[in-house]
């Protein structure tokens, strides 16, 4: 559902708009999201996933704020019928601020403060996931303090860990989330929920990775859980009907990532689940999902402008040209942090000079620092070329930074020939600003 477009002249249009005038008009370097390719993407994993589970206990998805959250992306999230998972105080306010529907939202974290706890609950959640034993008694007391009864999930662990095409089945429980299954965890945690008056258990969470592109990770995770499921049933006489089982939806950040469809992947799951709670004897939970990357990332490109460019030789007949862009890793930190996959094209003009590949790098004081690893862009490309730098939608900008004292780039939506700003650009007053001298 993508909006953009090149034509025979380079030119590139997002919604409609070309990519140069939202450079002249906002400057650069700036995040372009085009909205039509958000919203469609969000509903269609939330009808996905309804209709592939139309004929069980049905399915909700919740949009994970995480990849990318500001008041706009909550009211469309919220007018598109899907919910919101936040993860802490902060992207709550935002949701909040925004009138998202709080019984909509599911406030996420391994470390909660009391502080947003009691502004979750006060606000009326939908949901809190617990991800700990201590924190039973947290959100139970401060439920009870408030005389209220908090919905709660509790996010196990499964042992599972999905990247990309590969998942690893065990031994991946050395890590900070959750209540482990196989550690006996997650059946005390239950117990120990069951027994507060001021908690509603109303169902398990698992969340397995995260850039995943099959079902095979699910399909294990999916199997623990359910068999926890029985397990509480059996030893509790508690049945559990909702399961949550997270996000992690893999996106195309190059060639060779193959993504399955929205239907492909609800499919997949809905049938994985059912066929497990058949073996088990279990009527099919009512399931939700919290595709975050999916939804944002496909739908933004970063506008980059070309200053230095450098050719160094690095011995014999080898060189690497570097080209540096006015952003960098303050803007798109992931090539650093995950050795991540972007590409890049030069827009506006098409050249004639021989393709060469280059490596597309920052302004910031870091080796580290690269946008690009390598990509082939003409050999004249030079100060002033304007770049974009495709599916930056999700973990960019909520991974940026002020490394350096740059100010964050604004985000800007395309739609129908139309330019909004949604996140003004920072300026060096926001940043002397909490200078108190
Ligand atoms: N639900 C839970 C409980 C999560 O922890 C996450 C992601 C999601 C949903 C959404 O996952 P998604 O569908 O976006 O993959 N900064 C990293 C990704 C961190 C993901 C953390 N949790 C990156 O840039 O690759």
């Amino acid at each position: 559902s993508s909006t953009t477009r090149r034509d025979a002249e380079g030119t590139v249009t997002v919604g409609g708009v070309d990519v140069h005038r939202i450079a002249q008009e906002v400057g650069t370097p700036a995040f372009v999201l085009d909205e039509e390719d958000f919203r469609g993407r969000a509903r269609s994993f939330r009808d996905a996933f309804t209709e592939a589970l139309r004929p069980y206990a049905g399915a909700d998805v919740y949009y994970a704020g995480k990849a990318f959250l500001c008041s706009a992306v909550a009211r469309w999230v919220d007018e598109d019928g899907l919910g919101l998972d936040v993860c802490t105080g902060g992207e709550l306010a935002v949701a909040l601020r925004a009138g998202f529907p709080p019984e909509r939202i599911a406030l996420h974290g391994n470390n909660k403060s009391d502080a947003e706890i009691r502004r979750a609950l006060e606000a009326g959640v939908g949901r809190v996931v617990i991800d700990s034993l201590d924190e039973i008694d947290q959100v139970a007391s401060i439920a009870a303090e408030l005389g209220v009864r908090a919905a709660v999930m509790l996010r196990v662990t499964t042992g599972v860990e999905a990247h990309t095409h590969e998942f690893i089945a065990t031994a991946h429980e050395d890590q900070k989330f959750g209540l482990s299954i196989t550690g006996g965890g997650a059946l005390e945690a239950v117990r120990r929920t069951l027994a507060a008056d001021a908690l509603e258990l109303v169902g398990l969470h698992s969340h397995i990775g995260s850039q995943i592109f099959d079902t095979g990770g699910f399909e294990v995770a999916a199997r623990r859980v359910l068999d926890l499921v029985a397990q509480i049933r059996a030893e509790l006489d508690h049945t559990i009907d909702q399961l949550d089982l997270g996000g992690g939806f893999g996106v195309m950040y190059n060639t060779q990532h193959t993504p399955s469809t929205p239907e492909e992947l609800a499919r997949g799951i809905a049938d994985i689940v059912a066929k497990e709670c058949r073996d088990l004897e279990l009527d099919v939970p009512h399931l939700s999902f919290e595709p975050g990357r999916a939804i944002a990332g496909p739908s933004t490109q970063t506008l980059y402008s070309v200053g230095t460019v450098k050719d160094v030789r690095l011995g014999g007949p080898h060189h690497r040209v570097y080209v540096s862009v006015d952003g960098g890793m303050s803007d798109n930190v992931r090539t650093a942090l995950y050795d991540a996959d972007y590409s890049c094209l030069l827009t506006g003009r098409v050249s004639d000079a021989a393709p060469e590949v280059v490596r597309v790098v920052g302004k910031h004081c870091e080796s580290g620092d690269i946008v690009v690893k390598d990509e082939y862009l003409p050999s004249d490309v030079g100060r002033g070329d304007l770049l974009s730098v495709p599916v930056t939608g999700a973990y960019c900008y909520s991974l940026a930074s002020n490394y350096n004292h740059v100010p964050r780039p604004p985000v800007v939506a395309v739609r129908d020939g139309e330019i909004r700003t949604l996140l003004r650009r920072e300026t060096e007053e926001d940043l002397l600003g909490l200078d108190q001298g």
